[in-house]
């Protein structure tokens, strides 16, 4: 089937803001984290049935240093993330994450783990 795309600036934001001061995202904007450890964007997303799933974060990092993200499913600490440079702020990349979901509605949680924050996040797709 098709991935449902979860827009990030539709998200629970903590300690960041939607934004759209940079071109090829998608949706209406991006999730600028504040750069400081533990800012946040958390997606609820629907899964039909419980299992492992893939999904696709995109994201645009414009340093040349990587920002680190735990991932966080249902408030469980899944794994942590590295999210390298893309080049500049206007380049979006693909990062692929497996998670564990239930049937229903479940929370993914990506929070930097350095002073620098995460990166920018454009969607989430599932
Ligand atoms: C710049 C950029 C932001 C980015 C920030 C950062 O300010 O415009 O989109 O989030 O750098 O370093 O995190
Ligand atoms: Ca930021």
């Amino acid at each position: 089937a098709a991935a449902t795309r979860y827009e990030a600036e539709n998200a629970t934001i903590s300690q960041g803001a939607a934004e759209s001061n940079h071109s090829g995202f998608s949706g209406t904007g991006f999730v600028n984290a504040d750069n400081v450890t533990g800012s946040y964007v958390e997606f609820t997303v629907n899964a039909a049935e419980a299992g492992s799933r893939t999904v696709t974060i995109r994201y645009a990092n414009g340093t040349s240093v990587n920002r680190p993200m735990s991932v966080a499913v249902n408030g469980a600490a899944v794994q942590t993330r590295d999210f390298p440079g893309t080049g500049d702020w206007d380049t979006w990349a693909d990062a692929t994450l497996t998670v564990p979901l239930n049937a229903g509605a479940n929370t993914v949680r990506l929070t930097g783990t350095t002073a620098n924050g995460g990166p920018n996040v454009d969607y989430l797709d599932l």
